[in-house]
């Protein structure tokens, strides 16, 4: 039995050795946002209401990672988490959940424009982190990426967040050459002034559109030369498992990361797994092949079948992703389909 004194744990461990320490669970497909890199305008087919998890279903799968697996972070994904009717409730229940070292740490990444109202009830009910998507701080260029004209909003929302008492707050900024690239300096700038965490991420090829291209990616490197240039850094050591390289401001004004999936791949450290809305369950962002938990389960499957099922996909989880090489394959489903 582990330190924070939950059920005997077996590591859900894949063919490279890699732990799953961390379960990322779509809520929903949909969004009151619709972000070029992400998705059209118009022409989504939605799921069902019939085929998105319950929360019971939900609550369910999670606890079996949790409780079995001693997975330790969830995190609430989308479309937009926050546009799923009664979320607290979920949070409630999932904030719950104890894994042999302790309380499951529920986190949720979202595009914040919800949050003065959501944030503090969210925080209430166990909430432990909020990640919030913001790529441009002009209202022109905000209204064009997201179709929406809601960018006082979603600053409010992250001050709102703040003020809730979720610390850190981190900034996500998906960078796309000739779209924001001038902004990076700007984005830095705001993350210093409002004490968050800007990360900037690599785009990727996982936008409903097709519109990807390799000219798109500004690059770490790149990035970080832009940056430094204006207000000199130093990267802090032990990424971990985390996606993000993670820098410091030499003159102590706060950190940023980079998110470098594309040109310096993390997938040898990765402790991640997925559930999509519709409880499928995906061993990486960009798999080709998902498990169908949710079926099993309304099929009646015991814990100990979908147990199988889980430790199955896992053992098949690839060593990573191929995006620089010929033989890339994109997944069918797009980030809002998959959940991020
Ligand atoms: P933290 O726990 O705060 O580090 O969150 P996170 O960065 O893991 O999650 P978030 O949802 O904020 O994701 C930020 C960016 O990282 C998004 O563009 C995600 O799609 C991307 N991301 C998250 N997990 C993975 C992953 O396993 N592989 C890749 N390539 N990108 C990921
Ligand atoms: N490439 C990189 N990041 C993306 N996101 C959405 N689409 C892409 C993409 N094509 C980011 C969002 C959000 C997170 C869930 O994923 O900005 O922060
Ligand atoms: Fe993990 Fe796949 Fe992301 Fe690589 S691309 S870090 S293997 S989820």
């Amino acid at each position: 039995m582990g330190v924070g004194g939950g059920p005997a744990k077996s590591d859900l461990v894949d063919s490279f050795g890699r732990i799953i320490r961390d379960l990322r669970i779509s809520v929903t497909d949909r969004c009151n946002f619709r972000c070029t890199y992400c998705m059209p305008e118009q022409g989504m087919d939605w799921l069902p209401r019939s085929a998105v998890m319950s929360f019971e279903e939900i609550e369910r799968l999670a606890q079996i990672f949790v409780e079995r697996y001693g997975v330790n972070g969830i995190r609430l994904t989308g479309g937009e988490p926050t546009v799923r009717a009664h979320l607290p409730v979920l949070v409630e229940k999932l904030s719950g959940l104890v894994g042999p070292d302790g309380p499951v740490n529920v986190a949720m990444t979202t595009n914040g424009a919800t949050l003065r109202t959501l944030a503090p009830v969210l925080r209430a009910a166990g909430l432990s982190r909020v990640n919030i998507s913001l790529d441009t701080l002009d209202s022109k260029k905000f209204h064009e990426l997201t179709r929406r004209d809601q960018l006082e909003q979603v600053i409010d929302g992250i001050d709102a967040a703040r003020q809730a008492g979720f610390d850190p707050v981190k900034i996500n900024a998906v960078i796309q050459r000739g779209v924001n690239d001038d902004e990076i300096t700007d984005l830095a700038a705001f993350g210093r002034e409002r004490e968050v965490e800007v990360r900037f991420i690599e785009f990727m090829p996982l936008d409903a559109t097709g519109h990807w291209m390799s000219e798109a990616v500004v690059g770490q490197a790149e990035i970080l030369d832009i940056i430094s240039s204006v207000y000199p850094v130093e990267q802090i050591p032990a990424r971990g498992a985390a996606p993000a390289d993670r820098f410091r401001y030499l003159d102590g004004a706060g950190m940023i990361g980079i998110i470098p999936t594309v040109t310096k791949p993390f997938c040898g450290d990765c402790d991640r797994v997925r559930l999509t809305a519709e409880g499928d369950f995906r061993t990486c962002l960009f798999a080709t092949e998902e498990s169908d938990l949710l079926a099993a389960l309304r099929s009646g499957e015991t814990d100990d079948q979908i147990a199988t099922r889980i430790e199955a996909a896992v053992a098949l989880k690839w060593a990573g992703h191929r995006i620089n090489q010929v033989n890339f394959i994109r997944p069918d489903k797009s980030m809002s389909q998959i959940g991020g």
